[in-house]
C-alpha cells in the first residue's frame, strides 16, 4: 500500500470538505455550495462518500478525490498535499519530513563542495608542474584533451592540506569537508586531504550531479590502486554506476548497455565512439545497479575481466541480475494467461570474453573494430555459464551438480524456443553427466516454488465487475502502469479512441490524484523532445510520486506489445483503457441521476441552469460507444463506428 492509499483509508473526504463547506446530507451523498466559485442559489457541489470523490456540477465542472480537493482549496501542489494529509492521517512518509527537507539542502551543499573540488583538481592538472605528470599519464593512455575535459579529470596534489586549505579559504567548514568525503580526521584531531598525488575522476549520479571521486595512483607502488570517496550521504558506490550520466543517452538510442570493469574502461571506449559503457566501482554488481541500468536498456552486455576472479564476479553478477529481474518480473497484464508464456526473463544479458590481459580501454582505443566485434558477439548467458561450468574440475561432486543445475535450469527456462531449450538441457545433462530426464523432472518441480515468490498478479476487473473504490483504483493503477512502462502507448490508445469517436486520454480519466499527476507528467514527457520520454519522466518525477510509481511495481518486464502486430496484449490493454473511461462515465451518469432527483426535490431555480437531460444523454451516448468498443475484437474485425 502506498502512502496515498494509506491516507485515503484513514481520512474521510466528507470530514475534510466539511471544514470549509456546509454540507447537507441528501440521500447517500452530500451537497453544498461549491467553494471554488461564487454561487448562492444552487448547491451544485456534491461529495460522494462511496467513491470518496467530489464534483462541482456548476461553473467549475471539476472534481476528483481528497487530494485534489485540498490542493485546490489550499493552493498546494501534490507533494505538499501529500505531506500535510499524511501528517493529519498519522501516516509516516519516507520523504518530505522537515528533517528530510533539510537533508536535501545539505546534500545540495555537499554537491557544490564536490564541484568546487572538481574545479580545483582540474586547475592542478592543467596549471601545475606536478599536475603535468598526471596529464602526461593521461596522454600516455591515449586520452585526448577533449576527453579529459569531458570527464572532468583532474589531479590531487601530493600534499596533506592543499585541497582543505583551498576550500577553507572559500568558507567551507571542516565538518562539511568531512561530510563530502574529501578529508579524513587525524587521531589527534584535525583533518587532512584524503586524495594525494592521484589522478582524480569525478563520479556523478545519473542526473549528472557530483557525488564523489575515484582517485587512481600515479606511483606504481602506492596503494590502493584506486581510492574512492568513502560512503557519504550522497555517495554509495553500490547504488551507482560510473559513467551512467554520460552514457544514458547512447544506451537508450542503441538500446544496449555495456558493463565494464572500471573507470578507464568507460572513458577509453567513450573516446573511441562507444558511449554506452558504465562500470561498477570495485565491487560486485548489485541489484540496485541492475535496476538502475535497466531503466535505460534491458540489453546488457557484461565485458568484465577474463581471469578466474573475474569469471566468478561475472557469475555473481548474473545471479544478481536474474534475481533482480525475476523479482520484478511478474506479469501484470495477464489477460487470459497469455502473458504467462511471454513472461520469461525480460532482459537480454550477454557476456563477452575479453582477450587475456586486455582491458576494454586498450582494445577500444587501439582497435575500435575489435571492440565492436567483441560486443556484438557477446554470448547469451546460458552459453557462457555452461562453458564456464564445463571448465570446472569438481563437476563429479553431487553437491556441485545440484548447485549447477539450480543455477542453470532457470536460465534455460528463459529461452524462448522450445527446441533450443531442449538442446541446452541436453547439453547441461552431458556436462553434469546426469540423465536428462532427471533434469526435466527437477525442472518442472521447480516451477511452482519459483512462482510462489512472484507478486500476485493484479486481476483485471471484468467489464461487469461490481464497482468498488478498490477495484477502481486497481484499474487506474493497471492503466497508469502500462503508460509508465511505455509512454508511447498513449498514442495507440488515443488513436483507437479516436476511431471510436471518443475523446483522447485525459488526466480526468484518472480520479486518484497521484495517478492523475503521473499521467500529466507522462504527457509532458511525450510533448518535449530534448530527452527520451521515459528518462524525462523518471528524472522529473516529484519525490512524492516516486513511491506510488515504485510501489505499483512498474512492470518494466512487460512484454513488448509493439513487436506483435496482431497483438492480443495491445487489445487487452486497450480494453482496460476503455473500461477506465467507462467507469468515469458511469460515475458521471450516476451523479447526474442523483442531481436530477435532488434538483426535483429542492425545486430551486438554478443560477447556471444545468440541462440534466442533455448531460445524461451525452453520457449515455459515450457509454454506448464504449460498450460497442468493448465488444470489438480490434485485431480480427476492423472496428466499425
Ligand atoms: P583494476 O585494478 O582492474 O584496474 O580495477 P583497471 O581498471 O585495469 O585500471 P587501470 O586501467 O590500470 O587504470 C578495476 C576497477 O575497479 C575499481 C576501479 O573502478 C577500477 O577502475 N577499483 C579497483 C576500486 O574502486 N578500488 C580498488 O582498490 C581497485
Ligand atoms: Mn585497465
Amino acid at each position: 500500500m502506498t502512502a496515498v492509499d494509506e491516507i485515503k483509508s484513514r481520512l474521510d473526504i466528507v470530514d475534510i470538505v466539511s471544514e470549509t463547506v456546509k454540507l447537507r446530507h441528501t440521500g447517500k451523498n452530500y451537497t453544498g455550495f461549491c467553494p471554488f466559485h461564487t454561487n448562492t442559489k444552487t448547491p451544485a457541489f456534491v461529495v460522494f462518500p462511496d467513491t470518496q470523490t467530489w464534483r462541482c456540477f456548476g461553473q467549475c465542472n471539476d472534481g476528483g478525490d481528497l487530494f485534489n480537493f485540498v490542493m485546490k482549496r489550499e493552493g498546494w501542489d501534490f507533494p505538499e498535499a501529500l505531506r500535510r494529509l499524511a501528517e493529519r492521517a498519522g501516516v509516516t512518509l519516507e520523504e518530505f519530513t522537515p528533517e528530510q527537507q533539510e537533508k536535501v539542502e545539505e546534500n545540495e551543499h555537499l554537491r557544490e563542495i564536490l564541484s568546487m573540488a572538481v574545479t580545483f583538481f582540474q586547475h592542478q592538472l592543467r596549471n601545475t608542474q606536478q599536475g603535468k605528470s598526471a596529464l602526461d599519464y593521461l596522454y600516455n593512455r591515449k586520452l585526448t584533451d577533449e576527453t579529459i575535459d569531458t570527464f572532468g579529470l583532474g589531479y590531487a596534489p601530493d600534499s596533506w592540506d592543499s585541497l582543505a586549505n583551498y576550500l577553507r579559504s572559500r568558507e567551507i567548514s571542516e565538518e562539511d569537508l568531512l561530510a563530502a568525503g574529501l578529508v579524513s580526521t587525524r587521531d589527534r584531531g584535525g583533518i587532512y586531504d584524503r586524495f594525494r598525488h592521484r589522478l582524480m575522476i569525478p563520479i556523478r549520479d545519473p542526473r549528472g550531479r557530483m557525488v564523489g571521486f575515484g582517485g587512481r595512483v600515479l606511483r606504481a607502488d602506492d596503494v590502493p590502486k584506486y581510492l574512492n570517496s568513502p560512503k557519504t550521504e550522497i555517495f554509495d558506490k553500490g547504488r551507482l554506476l560510473y559513467g551512467l550520466d554520460m552514457a544514458k543517452r547512447e544506451i537508450r538510442s542503441k538500446d544496449q548497455v555495456v558493463i565494464v570493469e572500471g573507470y578507464l574502461d568507460v572513458i577509453g571506449p567513450y573516446q573511441a565512439g562507444f558511449q554506452n559503457c558504465v562500470s561498477p566501482m570495485g565491487t560486485a554488481l548489485t541489484e540496485d545497479q541492475f535496476r538502475l541500468v535497466k531503466r535505460y536498456s534491458r540489453k546488457i552486455v557484461l565485458a568484465l575481466d577474463p581471469d578466474a576472479a573475474g569469471q566468478k564476479a561475472t557469475l555473481r553478477g548474473l545471479q544478481t541480475a536474474r534475481q533482480t529481474i525475476e523479482r520484478e518480473g511478474d506479469v501484470v497484464f495477464d489477460a487470459r494467461g497469455l502473458m504467462q508464456v511471454e513472461g520469461r526473463l525480460r532482459a537480454d544479458i550477454r557476456v563477452t570474453t575479453l582477450p587475456d590481459g586486455l582491458d576494454p580501454d586498450e582494445i577500444a582505443l587501439d582497435d575500435p573494430d575489435r571492440w565492436a566485434d567483441l560486443v556484438e558477439h557477446a554470448k547469451p548467458v546460458v552459453i557462457h555459464v555452461m562453458e564456464t561450468l564445463a571448465a570446472r574440475e569438481d563437476i563429479d561432486d553431487p553437491k556441485t551438480k545440484e548447485e549447477i543445475a539450480n543455477q542453470v535450469l532457470p536460465l534455460i527456462e528463459d529461452i524462448k524456443g522450445s527446441v533450443e531449450r531442449e538442446a541446452y538441457r541436453q547439453r547441461l545433462a552431458r556436462i553434469l553427466k546426469v540423465d536428462e530426464r532427471a533434469l526435466v523432472r527437477r525442472f518442472s518441480g521447480e516451477v511452482p516454488r519459483r512462482r510462489r515468490n512472484y507478486h500476485p498478479k493484479p486481476e483485471i476487473p471484468p467489464a461487469s465487475s461490481t464497482s468498488t473504490p478498490t477495484n477502481h483504483r486497481r484499474l487506474e493503477e493497471t492503466c497508469i502502469k502500462a503508460l509508465a512502462y511505455d509512454p508511447t502507448l498513449v498514442y495507440y490508445i488515443d488513436k483507437a479512441f479516436r476511431g471510436f469517436e471518443l475523446a483522447c486520454l485525459h488526466p480526468d480519466d484518472f480520479t486518484h490524484t497521484d495517478f492523475k499527476e503521473l499521467f500529466k507528467l507522462i504527457k509532458e514527457g511525450l510533448e518535449q523532445d530534448s530527452e527520451e520520454p521515459l528518462v524525462f519522466i523518471r528524472e522529473r518525477m516529484p519525490e512524492a510520486l516516486v513511491e506510488t510509481f515504485l510501489d505499483q511495481p512498474v512492470n518494466e518486464d512487460y512484454p513488448d506489445w509493439r513487436l506483435q502486430s496482431n497483438s492480443p496484449i495491445l487489445e487487452a490493454l486497450l480494453k482496460q483503457f476503455i473500461r477506465l473511461r467507462r467507469v468515469r462515465i458511469d460515475e458521471g451518469l450516476e451523479q447526474i441521476i442523483f442531481l436530477q432527483t435532488q434538483g426535483a426535490e429542492q425545486g430551486e431555480e438554478t443560477e447556471t441552469p444545468l440541462d440534466f437531460n442533455k448531460i445524461a444523454m451525452e453520457y449515455a451516448q459515450v457509454r454506448a460507444k464504449l460498450d460497442h468498443a468493448l465488444r470489438q475484437s480490434f485485431f480480427h474485425d476492423k472496428p466499425k463506428s
